[in-house]
């Protein structure tokens, strides 16, 4: 059994008791006369003067430094987080700070913090719930560690951490309470599409996701989950999902989530599809034996997916969403697919298999066409589609596709507003000219060129005239460089802040 990951609970409150650490952001023009910074220096008998001095803390980007209180003030440290200058100072500012300080206080082994990481931010130009729910977001993704399996008791830290936010102004401190709610929804869920992707192919397969997926509907109200296995697959005639799941002896299966509130502002339900590629090895065209593990990873969309479906039901928004995840394994074996093949999707249109590693755009054929059966729109997938689309783009930005310059729009807005970025990339058009087949409708692999283009026309072809886009998340499965500093190297949970801000956005 693997142990419990750490347990955060987030709090707010109008000034500290006791805390194992403070946390307090400085920007790196915050003068010695600025309240805060004053009151600090004078309780600690000059120490922050000093360490400006000694050159220790500058206050640029990602900068901390450790004090210990020695009993002057209440908490036992001090930590300072460096902001940055404070005419550059952003939302993105805060939640990196936070991250930044969260992580630190994991690798302190504390069981308790402050945080006051906000309070240099001007009043004016932050709105106090949207500090609240990025602070709280920010405590999860910092404070998050991979380490279930982790047996040895060198990495000893506590079960459970409590942080408290800090906000002394009454009326503020209740806008950012709420923010803090609604924060701490979409921080636990993001986290949990974290652990998905990060758990092994040995322990996720797609009917182990899909259990996850019905124990995830069963504990939140006003979500429900069906699974289609394989024997219905095939009675659909499933060909492309089938195909790509052939050759495991884990057996593929649609995993189906609907999320219907009574009151919705939408009456075509949202569709969410997720790849959910539970172990990628490229099959018969198999991949090179380095960072093959990594492709554990490859069902990052359909965790992405799950994940939202559960934030969005418990933030209980008032939209409908159906989501549809297309759990398999591509293995090489005896009863696999392989390249040649010509099979027929869900939708009726064929394809010649050119290579059996192109398979992500074959289960998410048969996924859009299901989502467009039960009527969604538009339909938003998401997906570890191409390696191409991370030479592209490098690992900062996922792709972003589409057919509907609103939808488009209203999804490059979301990214901006929930600090995952994408990029829009083209598609549809001469791309699509290079997924057309001699022998078959359609083929799955075009040249060597625009290979995350190609590849997002291709499963454009079986959303047809639905509005859709495509969300090629290859770059930002796990965390960039920069972002190491202040978060676990491994997945970044990326999609469900987007998703979950787009779906916030429909209801304004
Ligand atoms: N899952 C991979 C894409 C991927 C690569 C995700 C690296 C994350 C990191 C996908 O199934 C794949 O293998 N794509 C091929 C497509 C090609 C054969 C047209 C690729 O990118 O090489
Ligand atoms: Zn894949
Ligand atoms: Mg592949």
């Amino acid at each position: 059994m693997p142990r419990e990951l750490l347990k955060v609970t987030i709090k707010s409150a109008t000034s500290i008791e006791k805390a194992q650490l403070l946390a307090v952001g400085l920007f790196s023009d915050t003068k010695p006369s600025e309240q805060l910074y004053k009151h600090l220096n004078e309780k600690l008998d000059g120490a922050i003067d000093q360490l400006k001095k000694l050159g220790d803390f500058d206050g640029k980007k990602g900068r901390t430094a450790v004090l210990y209180s020695g009993g002057k003030i209440k908490a036992d440290r001090l930590l300072l987080v460096g902001l940055g200058e404070s005419k550059d100072a952003s939302y993105e500012t805060l939640r990196q700070a936070v991250c930044k300080a969260a992580k630190e206080a994991v690798g302190l082994k504390v069981s308790n913090a402050a945080m006051f990481l906000h309070s240099l931010f001007d009043e004016k130009k932050f709105d106090a719930e949207q500090i609240g729910r990025i602070i709280a977001e920010a405590v999860h993704f910092g404070i998050y560690k991979y380490d279930e399996f982790i047996t040895s008791e060198k990495n000893g830290r506590p079960a459970a951490v409590d942080i408290t936010i800090v906000e002394p102004k009454e009326q503020t401190l209740k806008k950012i309470s709420a923010g803090i709610k609604i924060g701490d929804v979409i921080g636990q869920t993001q986290n949990f599409a974290r652990t998905l992707a990060n758990r092994p192919a040995n322990m996720i397969y797609p009917a182990e996701l899909a259990e996850i997926a019905k124990r995830t509907a069963r504990q939140t109200a006003g979500l429900s989950c069906t699974i289609l296995n394989e024997s219905q697959l095939k009675i659909k005639k499933m060909g492309g999902i089938l195909a790509v799941g052939s050759g495991s002896e884990h057996r593929p299966c649609m995993i189906v989530l609907k999320y219907n509130p009574g009151k919705a502002v939408n009456k075509k339900p949202l569709g969410l599809v997720g790849k959910a590629v539970c172990f990628d090895s490229g099959g018969l065209s198999i991949k090179p034996a380095q960072n093959m593990d990594e492709m554990k990873m490859d069902m990052s969309g359909g965790a992405a997916v799950l994940a939202s479906m559960q934030a969005i039901a418990k933030l209980k928004l008032p939209v409908r969403v159906f989501a549809v995840i297309c759990a398999v394994e591509n293995i090489p074996s005896a009863t696999s697919y392989r390249p040649g093949d010509i099979i027929t999707t869900y939708s009726g249109k064929t394809v010649e298999v050119q290579n059996t590693d192109a398979e992500g755009r074959l289960i998410l054929a048969d996924g859009l066409h299901y989502a467009k059966q039960l009527g969604c729109e538009p339909m938003i997938d998401i997906a570890t589609l191409t390696g191409a689309c991370m030479v592209a783009l490098g690992t900062y930005k996922a792709g972003l596709m589409g057919n509907n310059e609103k939808l488009i729009e209203q999804i490059k807005q979301a990214s901006q507003q929930s600090g995952e970025p994408v990029w829009h990339l083209p598609c549809g058009d001469e791309y699509l000219e290079e997924m057309k087949s001699k022998i078959a409708d359609l083929k799955n692999i075009g040249t060597r060129n625009g290979g995350a283009c190609t590849g997002a026309s291709f499963i454009g072809e079986f959303a047809d005239k639905t509005p859709w886009a495509h969300i090629d998340m290859a770059p930002v499965t796990q965390a960039c460089e920069p972002m190491k500093k202040f978060a676990d190297p491994h997945s970044r949970g990326f999609g469900v802040r987007l998703f979950v801000q787009y779906v916030i956005n429909m209801v304004k």
